[in-house]
């Protein structure tokens, strides 16, 4: 089958097209089509003619969003309408990336897909608000909420923790912020499988367990065998522009209907570590 995959110069984008073989997989960065541009993407895709969309692209910045919502919206929001309204056109099954931040992290038990949307930040309004504009728009498009992504190839969390651990001795991260990390690898597995079996709907994907940003940065030290110290410090003591979610563990549930199983979070982060060093 042939795919197009939009944000294909990101941190999944890159595992996406790594992991994608014996499919004729054409990738854009926002270089290639700027998903703002209507007319543009439209082009892209009568030209791919792709049977899958894969809509990985966004302005993935939280704290940026919250001091640039015209931005965020409309890439976020008004880009995605503009890559769905494509695929409709043109007859190509969409599958869009999504986030735990579409939730306001209140609750104690994992996020169910049915669960209602209620943002705290301009970021994670603009993902909800995506997701409502493409299910009007096309009713049968595949929604994969994740979270916390870490892979290669790009500005993630265990990559900032090793290069702060690499010259300090101690390190403040945050223990009131609990969710689960998710390996580009495992959530690029996943979505494949997702569209080889035309997947439609709500579903979270993720890596499975939980932890705080706290103790997943206490992992990623010891299992790169540094001696730096890693301090638990609340949000409070970490002021930043945009409010994150207290707890925003997705669960499991959606994608085992479908028969998918997820690694945990402590299995994919060492093979993160090898693909890193490697
Ligand atoms: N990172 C996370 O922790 C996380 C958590 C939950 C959900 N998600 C979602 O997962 C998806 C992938 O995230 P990621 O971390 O891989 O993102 P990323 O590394 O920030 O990459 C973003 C991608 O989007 C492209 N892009 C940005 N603005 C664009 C525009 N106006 N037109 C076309 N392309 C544009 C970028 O292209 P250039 O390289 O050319 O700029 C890049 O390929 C996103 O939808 C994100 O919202 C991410």
């Amino acid at each position: 089958m042939r795919v197009a995959i939009f944000g294909a110069s990101g941190l999944l984008g890159k595992a996406l097209m790594r992991e994608w073989s014996g499919d004729a997989v054409v990738g854009y960065s926002s270089r290639d089509v700027d998903i703002r541009d209507a007319s543009a993407v439209r082009v892209i895709a009568e030209e791919t003619e792709p049977e899958w969309i894969v809509l990985a692209a966004a302005y993935t910045d939280v704290d940026g969003c919250e001091n640039n919502p015209d931005l965020a919206f409309t890439v976020n929001r008004d880009g995605a309408a503009n890559v769905a309204e494509a695929a409709k056109k043109t007859g190509a099954k969409l599958l869009f990336l999504s986030s735990d931040y579409v939730f306001d992290g209140k609750k104690t038990s994992p996020y169910e897909t049915n669960d209602a949307r209620h943002p705290q930040s301009v970021y994670g309004q603009s993902k909800a608000e995506a997701e409502i504009k493409l299910l009007e728009l096309m009713p049968e498009s595949c929604i994969v909420r994740t979270s916390w992504l870490f892979g290669v190839g790009g500005k993630c969390f265990p990559e900032t923790i090793l290069k702060l651990a690499a010259s300090r001795p101690t390190l403040d991260v945050v223990n009131d912020q609990r969710g689960c990390p998710s390996y580009t690898v495992d959530l690029a597995r996943a979505i494949i499988r997702l569209c080889c079996e035309s997947a439609s709907g709500i579903v979270h994907v993720t890596n499975t367990g939980e932890c705080t940003w706290f103790e997943f940065a206490s992992a990623i030290v010891q299992h790169a065998g540094l001696a730096t110290a890693v301090r638990p410090v609340s949000s409070q003591q970490m002021a930043r522009p945009a409010p994150r979610p207290a707890y925003s563990v997705l669960s499991p549930e959606s994608l085992r209907r479908l028969r998918i199983e997820m690694p945990t979070w402590g299995d994919a982060l060492p093979r993160y570590l090898r693909q890193r060093n490697g």
